[in-house]
Parts: structure tokens; sequence; C-alpha cells
């Protein structure tokens, strides 16, 4: 390579642990093996509200190879920690601790044994007897005792600017619409898994998670230890998508069936259990109002959100966060209000707030756009927010004008007839619709530690994890950058709470909190390294000036220069062939109190519906992204495609049906709960505007890892809206809805 490389930041890179994964050699939770190591598996319950009479658990203990059974009567006491919630981490369990049972799916016993098929064997012959309640199970009864959410993600519930009413009264187009949105699970091809293993109070944990140091915290306030004392191991996840950013009741329930019998414990979730007390995004109810003047400019706009909750824990899907910042309006309100129903506590789920949000605005958007006779792309341009509209403050960067122009362009937005159900194939009606997309861009603080070494490998380690995003690649890509190094002279580390500390790999954070970390230690060394060279009489470098030095390929040199360097190697060689190791912690500064940040982008559909059948394809999505600097072309594209691969399933199959008799999903499994499989996804065209935003953070980077799949229920349904003329404000958009 010349000295003249290109960054490899941005690059198309290919993953450094692809090799691994593809050979099977890279370690999921479940796939550690300790020695003496058992197998549980939880019981759940089989009513939704009531008490537990009676548990017989003697058969099952005297099944072969059965070593515990945990119930409320025996299992440990634990301190009040496991009551209280502080998401993402900490959150209201169910851990044994009475005989209540407030939901159905609730963990009420585990069963230990020395193989798997023992405990599931064991875990059928227990027989429990309940003393059933009347359960709280119908949202739509339930509704009309919705409740104020309180506070969300640290924001008001409530928000009211201007004279809404007024507004609406005086609007020359006005409309009121109601969406709903269903349960949806996150299905993550890994399932949650934990190995507990206790060494006297000591306590280590093999477990599938979004955050190590989050784990290590929630666990150690479980069984009331020193965080210190607790180390969570995560080097591989198999996707997250938020339901692993909490640790669930599992986890700690493993680690008391691994106190009890003194063994390491594993406690993996099978496939129906991931449709249980693990977290899914709620039902939602999202009621829109916009009042417009003739001229497009929306004077009212209004948006009222009911979720649902458990009777346990209060968490929100927070739909109308986007309203409060997307679209320029006069006046504007937003709600969220909760309903509690003996159901398992909802979470994360990938994009929270905005992906449902989304669906809900941008199908009024495009309600609107008819009833003022606009191309329903103006009318976003008409309304398009130069500054947030909620808080006043100038966004960070956006770029979702060229979004929109770009992304138009190479759908071919122009060809689109303005009549709804005007294009036809044979029996396919053929419809174009779009929508906005956009998330947050977070950012919390970080560390990360790095160390080149006598060989020239420079390791740099950090208590972050990779979802399967590409942590580990970007990471040895910025640090390469910053050492003047190649990629196959980079180690990164992380998924161990040992480590440097990082934030949760939730909320599309993880490159824009650890990236500025690893840059930050890097740069330290960096400096160390041609301080030395500098400094050291033996260097062909010596009395030179720092700032004409940089590094190439491992070889500190004067820029522009291939001879006359000095060898990294060479040089901490000659210096005792010590170490060279620094480390950094990376925060925001008070940007956030300046700026507005989030990412946006535009997304284009054609959806064809069968005019007969009424099923509904998707052979083409084109969108267009400004997430500010885009660090790995192939692993980021990938990223924002996976979220348009789940907003096709979240507009077409996706919903856990709940059984309102007695609260049971009756679909908790990959047959019954579609996910979009290849057949279903056609052409997808993932296009990234070039956007600098020195605001984010050091690298400019804004997340990726949610607004992929916002934006994309929208436009389908706007898409199959101007294919047949049919308004379907109730996701999944289903044949029968269209029939
Ligand atoms: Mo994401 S739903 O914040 O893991």
């Amino acid at each position: 390579m010349s000295a003249a490389r290109a960054e490899l930041s941005g690059q198309p890179v290919s993953r450094v642990d692809g090799r691994l994964k593809v050979c099977g050699q890279a370690p999921y939770a479940a796939d550690f093996r300790l020695p003496g190591m058992v197998h549980a598996v939880i019981v759940q319950s089989t009513i939704a509200k009531g008490r537990i009479r009676q548990i017989e658990s003697g058969a099952a203990l005297n099944a072969p190879g059965v070593l515990a059974v945990l119930t409320h009567k025996n299992a440990i006491r634990l301190s009040a920690a496991a009551r209280q919630a502080s998401p993402p981490e900490s959150r209201v369990l169910s851990l044994l601790q009475d005989d209540l049972v407030s939901y159905n799916g609730q963990p009420v016993a585990v069963v230990v044994a020395d193989t798997l098929e023992h405990a599931r064997h064991a875990a059928r012959l227990l027989v429990l007897a309940y003393e059933p309640a009347s359960a709280r199970l119908d949202f739509a009864l339930a509704r009309q005792y919705a409740r104020d959410a309180g506070s969300i993600l640290g924001q008001p519930s409530h928000t009211r600017r201007g004279d809404l009413d007024a507004a609406m009264a005086g609007a020359a187009q006005r409309l009121s619409l109601t969406y709903t949105t269903p349960v949806e699970h996150h299905n993550p091809l890994e399932p949650h898994a934990s190995i507990a293993s206790w060494d006297g109070d000591k306590l280590t944990l093999y477990d599938a998670t979004q955050g190590v140091s989050g784990a290590r915290k929630a666990v150690a306030g479980i069984f009331s230890i020193a965080p210190e004392k607790v180390t969570v191991i995560c080097p591989f996840v198999g996707g997250g998508f938020g339901c692993k950013g909490s640790s669930w009741s599992h986890v700690s329930l493993a680690a008391m069936a691994a106190r009890k019998i003194g063994r390491p414990v594993k406690l993996v979730l099978d496939r129906t259990q991931m449709f249980g007390p693990v977290g899914n995004r709620p039902r939602t109810e999202q009621t829109l109002r916009l009042g417009a003047a003739a001229d497009g400019a929306l004077t009212a706009l209004a948006h009222d959100v009911i979720s649902e909750t458990s009777t346990i824990e209060d968490w929100t899907e927070p739909s109308a966060l986007v309203t409060r910042m997307l679209y320029a309006s006069q006046t504007q309100a937003t709600s969220h209000r909760l309903v509690s129903l003996n159901i398992a506590t909802p979470t994360f789920t990938r994009a929270p707030g905005e992906a449902s949000g989304t669906f809900a605005l941008e199908c009024a958007l495009d309600e609107m756009a008819y009833k003022l006779d606009l191309d329903p792309l103006e009318l976003r341009l008409r309304n398009y927010a130069e500054r947030d509209p909620g808080d006043g403050k100038p966004f960070s960067s956006k770029s979702l004008r060229e979004c929109y122009r770009l992304g138009a362009e190479h759908f071919g937005w122009t060809r689109r007839s303005r009549q709804p159900a005007s294009m036809r194939d044979g029996r396919w009606q053929i419809g174009m619709g779009m929508a906005t997309a956009t998330y947050p861009t977070r950012r919390s603080p970080a560390q990360a530690q790095v160390r080149v070494s006598a060989d020239g490998m420079a390791l740099v380690r950090c208590g972050t994890q990779d979802l399967g995003t590409g942590t580990y690649t970007v990471m040895t890509q910025v640090a390469a950058d910053a050492l003047g190094l190649p990629l196959d002279r980079v180690r990164f580390e992380l998924g161990d709470s040992r480590m440097p500390a990082a934030p949760v790999s939730g909320g599309s954070q993880t490159v824009a909190s650890v990236a500025p970390a690893v840059l930050a230690a890097a740069l330290k060394v960096r400096a160390r390294l041609i301080d030395m060279a500098i400094t050291d009489a033996r260097s062909p470098l010596y009395q030179k000036e720092a700032a004409a030095l940089t590094i190439v390929d491992g070889m500190i040199c004067e820029r522009g220069q291939n001879a006359g360097g000095d060898a990294i190697a060479a040089l901490i060689g000659r210096h005792r062939g010590q170490p060279i190791e620094a480390e950094a912690m990376a925060m925001a500064g008070d940007e956030k109190k300046q700026f507005s940040m989030h990412a946006f982008g535009a997304v284009f559909v054609e959806a064809w519906v069968d005019a007969e059948l009424g099923t509904v394809r998707v052979p083409r999505i084109v969108a267009a992204y400004g997430v500010g600097n885009l660090l790995n072309a192939k692993t980021g594209r990938s990223q924002l495609m996976g979220g348009i691969v789940w907003g096709i399933g979240m507009a077409l199959s996706e919903e856990t049906v709940r059984d309102v008799r007695n609260g049971r999903h009756v679909n908790g499994n990959l047959a019954e709960y579609h996910v979009p499989v290849n057949a279903d996804i056609g052409h997808i065209e993932v296009l990234v505007v070039p956007e600098s935003d020195p605001h984010v953070n050091p690298l400019g980077a804004k997340g990726i890892g949610e607004i992929g799949i916002t934006g994309v229920a929208g436009a389908i349904g706007n898409a199959v809206y101007h294919a047949t003329g049919r308004r379907i404000r109730d996701l999944p958009i289903t044949l029968d809805k269209l029939v």
C-alpha cells in the first residue's frame, strides 16, 4: 500500500469476524461450555391472573437426571431491586418471589437437570393448580381507562403548542384519523440465553445481551452484591433489536438455579418462549388530527397515542415523539396514554415509537395530500421543518430535501399517476407510495483502551457489543486509521464487563458513542509513538517536528515521504519492548443544548395488489438516507436494508395474536408469526447522501440501526392505497382487510 492510501473509514470493508462466523467458531452465549454445567428450563403460567394454589413437584424431582425444581416456595428471597424498573437495564421481573400470577407465560418454576432433555421432560411432570382471577386482557374494552403515561425516556408524555382547536376549526381541510398497530415480537435468530456460574459470591454470566455493563448492574442489584462481583461476557450476539437491551427474568433465574445447586447452569429460551416475558412492541392506537391551509401548509397537527403495558410495570411506546419534530405546523399537540393489561411488559423494539409513529403520521400526511389534491412528496416539502418545531433548535444537519430528491429520482416518482387505482398490469393493481424516515441521533459516554505491542499489533478493548451489526469491523477501521496500521494489525475486543465501559447497544448509539472513545485512545497512543521517535537519537526521525510526521502501514514517517521512516515495531523494540498503552473516555459536550440531532430519510415503495385475492407484493423499494458519515459502506447499507426488510414485515404480516380469553399468544412461533422471507423481498435500493455533521460526535456518524424500519410501513400503506383506493389503517395490511 502507498503512503497515499485512502482512509479505511467509509470503505465497504468486509466483516473482520466474518470468517469466524461462517466457520462456526464465533461463540454465542449458549455455545460456552463450563465444567459441570447443567441445564435449566422455565415453566410458565397458563393463566393470566390469579394465584398459584399448589405446585406438585414430586414426579419431576424423581425423573431421571433432575437436580432441582425451583418454585416460589423454595427460591432464594431477593432484594426489592427485582421489583424496580429503570429501563433499559433493570425491569420488574418475575423471580418466583410469591404466588401471584399477573400474566400468561409468567415464569412459575425452573427445572434443572443434567441434560436439556431431562430438564424438559421433568418440566412436563410438574403439576400446577391455580386460583384464577378475572384478568384484564381486552385492549378495546380497557382503553376507556387509559391514563397519562408520565415521563417517557426523559421527555414529557404530553405537549401542546398554540391553539390547536382554533387552528383545526379554521383549517381549509381537516382530518381526524385513527391508526392501530399490533403486538410485534423481535425474533432475533439467536434466542435469549444465559449461562450462570458462581464462585463464592462472585457471579460470571455468559449472556446474550445488548449491554454487558447494564446486565452486570441489573443482576448485581437483584442479588445485592457489588457490580464488581459480577462479570458478564458476550462476544457475539445474534440480533437484539431491543429485546436484549434489558436483563429479563431468565437471566436471574439461571443465576438463582446455579446458586441453589452449586454448579454452572445454562438456560436458553426456546422459540415459543421468545414470545414470552422478554419484551415486545406493544399494541398502539394512534389518533392523528391534521388541519391544512389550501396551499398545503399544516396549521394543526395532533398525535394522541394509547399503548398497552403490563400491570407490573409501565412501559410506553413513544409513537408521537416523531410528530413533535418532523413537520412545521403552526400548532401542535401530542399525548401518550397507557392501558394496563394482564400481559408481559413490552419493551424497546427497533425504533420504538418512530417505527409505529411514522406509520400513523406518514399515512395521515398521505391522506391529507389526497384531500388537498397535492402530490404527497410536494406536501412534505411545503411543510419542511427548517428547525425542530418542538424545541425551536436548529438541526445539527438535515439532508432530508436531498433524500427526497435523490430517492424520487432513482425511484421514478414522476412516472406516478396522481389518481388512486389508476395503474394496473393484468390482475395486479399497482401503486406507488412514499414516506419520511427519521430517528434521533444519540450518544452516551464510553471508554476504550488501546495497546500497541512490540510485534506492531494493536489491541483495542471496549466493553461494547456487536449485535451482528459490525461493531468489530467498524471499530477496527477507526483504530487502524488513527494508528496508521493496516486492518489486519488491529484486533478489537468487546463484550466483557471487565473492559472499559460502554453504553447499551440500543438507541442506534454504539458507533456514535464508542468510536469517539476508540479514536481518542488511539490518538493518544499515536502521539506517544511519534514523541518516542522524535526524542530517540537512534530513530531516523530524531528531532523532527511531530506535526510533520504521520504513520502509514505501521511506519512513522514524514508526510508524503516513503523512505526514511521508523517502524513502530522497531521503535517499541528499542524501548525494551514495552507496549504503548492509553485509555480514553469520550462523551458529548453541550451540543445537544444547541442542536436538535436526528437522521432523516425518504422511502419510496412500489406495491402490487392482486385485485381478486388481496395479496400484496412489494417488488421495489428505493430509500435514501442522510445519516452523517457512514463508517462502513457495506455493513452500514446492510443494516439499513435489514431495517427496511423488517418494515415490510411490519406492514404486511407481523402480528402477535393474543387470545383475549386467557392472554396466550396463539401464534407464538415462526410458523405462524410471519416474518418476511426471501420470497417476500423484491429489489431494495439503499442510497446514502453525503452529509457532514461536525456536531454529533468527532466522527460525524449518526446511528443507522433503527432508521431503516421507520417510514417503511407508512410508505407501503400509502402505496397500497394508491394501488387500490383502499386505506388500511390497521397493521398488518393482510389480504382479509383488502378483499
Ligand atoms: Mo434498540 S429497540 O434501542 O435496541
